[in-house]
């Protein structure tokens, strides 16, 4: 195959530009290759003049084409049917590869054939949606100050070969378009993306960036874009992120969870400040994360508007919690999803990363960027994040959080509360008890039992002689019950007086309502914040201070099912916050938690009788603004005590 001649297309690039239609939906095409779908999304990326061309060329205005190169009948067959017939091979997406060459990579007029090879090689390495379907049709762009036309010479030809190209040609480019696989359609050229499945359950629906907000493809499959398009000198360039559906995104509906909700919300006029500042940072969006309705506390039963998501791990059928369960589904069970965006107001974060074995931070209090979240507790609410591996998780905590809230102090001592592991299965034990170890051994930080009532009782602090969790009984329930009410009745209210009638809640969500009005007076909700204030306090000086971590449990004893009913006496404890739970420290403090995986025991599974593997994992609280510390913590004790440094997807974490 013979290269084309120099410069006889030009390939004009436009501002990416988006073709929608209706408020927020993007029409695009779907094309098969196998087992794989993709979609030509309308981010033109430029166009190719009609005029003459080797690759396409159209014989005159009207539909008919005469493709020279392309008599290919695996191309023809891609169309799908219903649209055979109806377009013209020329209005057909055609899967096309564009190669950038610039005088770095062309010396003496020659294209090398170990350049080809090599750049071709991690191109399909760095990137799931480039691919063999892209590779029949190689453009190779041309820009900057190349004079005379490259060549690639007999050797070169032959490698492209055995990759699979059928058909390739050199065209003068204007500007830099980033190598990739991309969609010639009409003259234009698309970006690619590929459509995933989402078995779990996790996603709403997908998203797809465009300059002017976000846009919802006409599938229901996720799209997400080739990694190879993104500006590598940023910080988080590639890094696909999913985005827990409390949090508006420009151009598309909040639901919370409520179908109710998102008709009265409808298009988010703008997105939230946080999400803008992942996208600076080359974060590309992909989707919305299914979420309990407004972030409330649900077993997987008390979903009604929407399906709770299913946790990937053993058998599929654990109970995944919530409230970020979509967010933390996703990274635990798709290798296509890089971080998924939560929130944590009462352990939304903590406790859903801990079942699904997955990474997670609660980040200190007063850190997030709010705007743009759907408000739950003024003094609760914290934006984190999941990810599958220390490194991504160390990266997104240092790039996406305000420098100002953050403190230097590095972890001196480790602490655990006296007997916290004592009501866990011993399996479960002693895997946690070897990371304590472990985390001793590794850093060189000494490590103590200390007993927190004791310091409680000593410090003058308690009021009475009362133990801090009967001092704290009620604290995080009633705030959380009256803070959530007082946001989530407002819409309800409002939403008769748009609609004429009131609108559909949870019954979970129903009885929380419930609580507040019979139960909670203003008297109670500020003793609780004043409660808070107390054990807070408590906390910074006599617990934390000189720079300790505190080692817990995360997540449950025994693994429970997505389909287990609550005994009505524990339903308060468990989903309304009464009682005293490991995650309380880091809720009342204000302070950062960082859960980590550390291993995961062999189970009989309730469903399919066989063995099973249910993820162990632990939280890392320490003081305030300290978080970027305790994750460098745990990224050296698994670097040291030889641990993998992430989890896997799917069944099994480790
Ligand atoms: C343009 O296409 C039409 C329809 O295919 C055909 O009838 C006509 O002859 C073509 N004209 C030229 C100049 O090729
Ligand atoms: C092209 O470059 C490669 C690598 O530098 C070299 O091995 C090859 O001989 C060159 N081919 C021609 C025709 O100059
Ligand atoms: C990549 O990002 C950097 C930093 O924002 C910017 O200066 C540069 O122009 C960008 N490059 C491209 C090709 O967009
Ligand atoms: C309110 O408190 C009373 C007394 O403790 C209890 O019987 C009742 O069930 C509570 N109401 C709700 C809705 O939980």
């Amino acid at each position: 195959m013979i290269t084309s001649a120099f410069a006889i297309v030009v390939l004009q690039i436009l501002a990416t530009t988006t073709i929608v239609s209706g408020a927020s939906v993007m029409h695009t095409s779907i094309l098969e290759y196998g087992d794989i779908k993709y979609l030509v999304s309308k981010n033109v990326v430029g166009t190719i003049n009609i005029d003459s061309t080797s690759i396409t060329r159209r014989s005159n205005s009207s539909s008919s084409l005469n493709i020279q190169t392309h008599e290919n009948p695996e191309i023809a067959s891609l169309v799908p049917s219903r649209h055979k017939g109806q377009h013209s091979v020329w209005e057909m997406a055609i899967p096309i590869t564009i190669i950038a060459l610039d005088l770095n990579t062309v010396s003496n007029n020659n294209i090398s054939s170990e350049w080809l090879k090599a750049t071709i090689t991690s191109m399909l390495s760095a990137d799931d949606v480039f691919g063999p379907f892209f590779l029949e049709t190689v453009l190779f762009g041309v820009f900057g100050k190349i004079q005379q036309s490259p060549t690639i010479f007999e050797d070169g030809v032959k490698v492209l070969g055995s990759l699979g190209v059928k058909d390739h040609s050199i065209l003068r480019v204007d500007d830099s378009i980033p190598s990739g696989p991309y969609f010639l359609q009409s003259g234009s050229i698309y970006q690619a993306m590929r459509l995933y499945p989402d078995p779990y359950g996790a996603f709403m629906y997908g998203v797809m960036q465009s300059e002017d907000g976000f846009a919802r493809p006409h599938t229901e499959l996720i799209p997400v874009p080739s990694r190879l398009y993104t500006n590598s000198s940023l910080p988080l360039s590639s890094k696909r992120i999913a985005v827990k559906d409390i949090i508006d995104l420009r151009n598309l509906p909040t639901s919370a969870s409520s179908k109710a909700y998102a008709q009265y919300h409808g298009s988010s006029k703008s997105t939230a400040e946080a999400i803008q500042h992942l996208i600076s940072l080359g974060a590309v969006i992909i989707g919305k994360t299914k979420t309990t309705q407004f972030a409330n506390g649900e077993t997987a039963r008390d979903w009604i508007d929407f399906q709770c998501p299913f946790n990937p791990r053993a058998d599929g059928y654990l109970d995944p919690a919530g409230s970020s369960t979509g967010s933390a589904v996703a990274v635990a069970g798709y290798d296509w999803v890089d971080f998924a965006v939560g929130t944590d107001s009462c352990g939304s974060i903590i406790w859903p990363a801990a079942l699904q074995g997955v990474f997670g931070l609660r980040p200190t209090l007063g850190v997030s960027e709010l705007e743009g979240v759907m408000p739950y507790s003024s003094v609760m609410d914290t934006m984190g994040f999941f990810a599958r591996d220390i490194q991504n998780f160390q990266l997104l905590q240092e790039v996406w959080y305000d420098k100002k809230g953050q403190r230097r102090q590095k972890p001196s001592r480790i602490i655990v509360p006296s007997g916290v592991l004592d009501s866990l299965p011993s399996d479960k034990q002693s895997v946690m008890a070897k990371f304590i170890e472990d985390a001793k051994i590794s850093t060189g930080i000494p490590l103590a039992e200390i007993d927190i009532n004791e310091l409680w009782k000593s410090s003058g602090l308690a009021p009475r002689d009362i133990s801090y969790t009967e001092y704290l009984h009620s604290t995080v329930a009633h705030i959380q019950i009256h803070e959530s009410y007082i946001n989530e009745n407002t819409f309800y209210n409002k939403y008769k007086q748009k609609f004429g009638r009131y609108p559909y809640i949870n019954p979970m969500v129903m009885h929380k309502w419930e609580i507040q009005r019979q139960n909670i007076s203003m008297g109670d909700y500020q003793e609780a914040l004043q409660r808070m204030a107390v054990f807070k306090g408590f906390l910074r000086s006599h617990v934390f201070n000189g720079g300790a971590v505190m080692m817990l449990p995360a997540g449950s004893g025994e693994a429970t099912y997505r389909d287990e009913l609550i005994a009505p006496e524990s339903i308060d404890v468990y989903l309304q916050s009464f009682g005293f739970d490991n995650t309380f420290y880091s809720i009342l403090g204000g302070l950062p938690s960082v859960v980590v995986p550390v291993g995961q025991r062999p189970i009989t599974s309730k469903v399919t009788k066989e063995t099973v593997w249910e993820p162990i994992s632990m939280m890392i609280v320490g003081q305030a603004g300290t978080e970027a510390q305790i994750i460098d913590f745990v990224r050296k004790v698994l670097t040291k005590s030889g641990r993998p440094m992430g989890v896997l997807v799917g069944e099994k974490a480790f």
